[in-house]
């Protein structure tokens, strides 16, 4: 009888125990419970990438920002996958063991996302994927998975419009040497990503619709780098001399790098005109220098807002879906807006 009681009590104290350790992330306020710290994984495909850079920044921000308005603890735990799918498969297994809350991914290889979400849905742990966008197949494996980016489309084709407006206004400003003909190149990001093809594609075809007559002198892919940009430019300059009037760049950074050949080159520069997409910090200074002609800005701020958001609701429980405007539930499109030369 006495041993009943004794393990009895026991039992009681365990409870009570479990329920203070519970009650450390958890604090009672009227009614409701509220979160006092989160843990968000946050994974990179490489963490040298321009533009990925930009906007962990962001991110960091927006955490800090979000911290001081709720009184609620956020630890990032910021992870770079150097380009290695492997890699980041394994940071995935360690953030889970981390016990972080929700997983935002910027994924190596788009179409090994299943790997990923298996591990996450073992464990429950929302994810968030953003920037390199998992196929619909996935995406629509569980409800808890996120993408947030840019439509590549819409950046494709307000790049292109930049230059139908210029042509428009004056033909000279495109076709330098007046022969009727826009003679023009074209620096690729990767081509696993979904945006490059996309692109590149309805940037040309916006350039068509626009009635500017052209010639692609040649092309290649410098997988979003500016120095991989860099090189194959100082060659199409030597291949090409004279003849390049226009570099269509699919990200901002292949445009820095091949504006660095064009000066290495010593071409006067404004002469050839580039556009890029991204509006990163180095590529507006370069339109303010007059050495880009434009470029299509992410808000970045808003970018890593809706990132965050989405993953603290997960992370506390709640239904992302009143987070934001989501199209099929599941995905957020960035605001993109165009930068010219004429707006500053
Ligand atoms: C694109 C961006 C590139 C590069 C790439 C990486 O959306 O324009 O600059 O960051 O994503 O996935």
């Amino acid at each position: 009888m006495k041993k009943r009681w004794v393990y009895g009590l026991a039992g009681v104290a365990l409870a009570v125990l479990l329920t203070a350790l519970w009650l450390c992330r958890w604090e009672k306020k009227d009614g409701p419970q509220k979160r006092t710290s989160m843990r968000i994984g946050v994974l990179l495909y490489r963490g040298d990438d321009t533009f990925i850079s930009t906007l962990r920044m962001a991110l960091e921000k927006q955490a800090k920002e979000y911290e001081q308005e709720s009184g609620i603890k956020v630890t990032l735990d910021i992870m770079d996958a150097k380009s290695s799918q492997n890699t980041q498969n394994s940071q995935v297994e360690r953030l889970i063991s981390l016990g972080c809350d929700a997983l935002c991914v910027n994924i190596v290889d788009r179409s090994a996302a299943s790997i990923i979400i298996d591990k996450a849905m073992a464990a429950g742990m929302p994810v968030v994927f953003f920037n390199r966008e998992p196929v619909e197949e996935d995406m629509n494996r569980w409800e808890k998975l996120y993408y947030v980016g840019t439509d590549a489309k819409e950046s494709a084709v307000l790049q292109g419009e930049i230059l139908v407006d210029a042509y428009r206004k004056n033909p000279r400003i495109l076709d330098r040497n007046g022969d009727g003909i826009v003679k023009y190149v074209l620096l690729e990001g990767e081509t696993s990503h979904q945006d490059s093809l996309i692109r590149t594609e309805w940037s040309i075809q916006t350039l068509k619709d626009g009635n500017v007559p052209l010639e692609k002198l040649t092309g290649g892919i410098a997988n979003w780098e500016r120095s991989q940009a860099s090189a194959l430019m100082e060659q199409w300059l030597e291949e090409y001399p004279d003849q390049i009037e226009l570099v269509i760049c699919n990200n901002d950074d292949m445009a820095l790098g091949a504006i660095d050949a064009i000066e290495r080159e010593g071409i006067v520069g404004g002469s050839i005109k580039l556009v890029g997409i991204d509006g990163i910090p180095a590529g507006q200074e370069a339109l303010k220098a007059g050495k880009l002609f434009g470029t299509v800005e992410s808000d970045k701020e808003q970018y890593a807002k809706l990132i965050f958001d989405i993953a603290s609701s997960l992370a506390k429980g709640k239904d992302a879906k009143e987070k934001a405007d989501l199209e099929k539930e599941k995905y957020y499109w960035c605001p993109q807006r165009v930068l010219t030369q004429q707006k500053y």
